[in-house]
C-alpha cells in the first residue's frame, strides 16, 4: 500500500515533510510535486534506492534522471568543472524548471546517470520539494512520477493511478502549477542544447545564450539519443492521438472533417480544445476537455487532459497545436510526442 500524506503546497507541515525525508534517508520511494509535474524521489546517493526508482516505474536503465537540490552549494558535490554559465543561470532561474547537464562527479552513483559522464541537476521552486530535499539532507533524484509512457503526473491521482504499492509514499501537495516538465539543457556541448523544451522558455534561455541550439529532438532507440527521453513514444496515451496543424481556420476544418467521417464510422472521438473553440464543436457528439484559454493554463492542463481523454474509451484523440513560442515550444512537444508523429496538415 502506498501512503497519502497531504501537505499545504505554500507552507508545508514540518512533520509531514519529516515523515518523507525520513524515508528518502532510509532508501524509501516518495513521489512530491514540484512546480513542473511529480516526481517520484529516492536518494540520489544510494545507487540501490536510485535502483528502485527504474523498478518502480518500469523506466529503461538506459534513461537517466535527474538530481534536486535544495541550494546552488550542492552542485559542487554532483558535477565538476561548473562552468560560470551555470552558475549564472542558476542564479536567474533558479529554482525554477530549469535542469542543467553538467559533467558528473564519479563519486555518484552510476545509475543515475545511466552510465553517462554527465548527470542533471535542477533546484525545484515548489516549497514542499524544496523543504523535502532540505529535510533529507541529500540531493533527490527523481524522475517524472507516471509509469513508463505514461503522461507525466500533475495530481496526485495521477501518481496513484500508476503507481499504488509500487511506491511507499506521496506527499500530495494539490495540482502543480506549470504542468509541463523543466526544460533541460546541457552545457556539456557547444553550442549549449535544449535536450527538452519545459517550463523556462528557450526566449529567456537566448538572452544569457545567444547562440543556444534548440533544434528538435525525436530519436530512435533509447541508447542512441543524447536526452534518451526524447525519444517518441515516451509521452503516448493509450488512445491514437492525431495533431492537427496549420493555418487556424483550416486546421479547424480539418479537425471537423475527420471527427465527422470517425463518426461515420461509429468511432468514439475525443478533442483537446483551447476554451473558445469548445462551442464550435458543440453539434457533433465528441468528448472534449477544455484546454483553457491562454498558455499558461494550456501547460497546465495539457496531461490531465490526455489522461482524461484517454480513460474515456476514445478510438481516437484529436488535438492541435499552439503557437511555438513560449510555453508553446514545450506544450508542442509533448502533444508531436503524444502523437507519435502523427500529424495532420490542414493548409488549403
Ligand atoms: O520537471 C521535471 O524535470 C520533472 C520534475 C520531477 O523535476 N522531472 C522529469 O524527469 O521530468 P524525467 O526523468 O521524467 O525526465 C528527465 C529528462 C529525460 O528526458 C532524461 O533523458 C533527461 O532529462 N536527462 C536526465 N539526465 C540526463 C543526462 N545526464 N543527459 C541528458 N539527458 C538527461
Ligand atoms: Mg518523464
Amino acid at each position: 500500500m502506498t501512503r497519502v500524506l497531504h501537505v499545504t503546497p505554500n507552507a508545508p507541515e514540518p512533520d509531514r515533510i519529516e515523515i518523507a525525508a525520513r524515508a528518502i534517508r532510509e532508501g524509501r520511494l516518495v513521489a512530491f510535486p514540484t512546480e513542473t509535474v511529480y516526481g517520484l524521489g529516492a536518494n540520489a546517493l544510494d545507487p540501490a534506492a536510485v535502483a528502485r526508482i527504474f523498478e518502480a516505474k518500469g523506466r529503461p536503465p538506459t534513461d537517466p534522471l535527474i538530481a534536486h537540490i535544495a541550494s546552488p552549494d550542492q552542485l559542487r558535490g554532483l558535477a565538476l568543472d561548473i562552468p560560470q554559465l551555470a552558475i549564472d543561470l542558476g542564479e536567474r532561474l533558479w529554482p525554477g524548471p530549469l535542469t542543467l547537464v553538467l559533467k558528473r562527479n564519479p563519486r555518484l552513483p552510476a545509475n543515475l546517470s545511466a552510465g553517462r559522464d554527465t548527470v542533471a541537476v535542477r533546484q525545484p521552486a515548489h516549497p514542499v520539494a524544496a523543504a523535502l530535499i532540505r529535510s533529507a539532507g541529500t540531493p533527490i533524484a527523481a524522475p517524472s512520477a507516471n509509469l513508463f509512457s505514461r503522461p507525466s503526473p500533475t495530481t496526485a491521482e495521477h501518481v496513484l493511478r500508476d503507481l499504488d504499492g509500487r511506491i511507499d509514499l506521496i506527499l500530495d501537495g494539490g495540482p502543480t502549477p506549470v504542468g509541463v516538465e523543466s526544460t533541460v539543457l546541457d552545457l556539456t556541448v557547444s553550442p549549449p542544447a535544449v535536450l527538452r523544451p519545459g517550463g523556462v522558455p528557450a526566449e529567456i534561455l537566448r538572452e544569457m545564450i545567444p547562440t543556444l541550439d534548440v533544434s528538435p529532438r525525436v530519436a530512435g532507440p533509447a541508447e542512441s539519443a543524447s536526452s534518451p527521453g526524447t525519444f517518441l513514444k515516451h509521452y503516448s496515451p493509450q488512445s491514437p492521438l492525431l495533431l492537427f496543424t496549420g493555418p487556424r481556420d483550416s486546421m479547424l476544418a480539418e479537425m471537423r472533417r475527420t471527427a465527422q467521417q470517425l463518426l461515420a464510422e461509429n468511432k468514439r472521438v475525443a478533442m483537446l480544445l483551447a476554451t473558445p473553440e469548445i462551442s464550435l464543436f458543440a453539434d457533433l457528439p465528441v468528448i472534449t476537455f477544455d484546454l483553457g484559454d491562454d498558455l499558461d493554463s494550456v501547460a497546465r492542463r495539457l496531461f490531465t487532459g490526455l489522461r482524461q481523454l484517454d480513460s474515456s474509451g476514445a478510438d481516437l484523440i484529436l488535438a492541435h497545436d499552439f503557437p511555438r513560442e513560449g510555453l508553446g515550444l514545450a506544450i508542442w512537444d509533448r502533444l508531436f510526442r503524444a502523437a507519435e508523429g502523427r500529424v495532420v496538415i490542414g493548409n488549403w
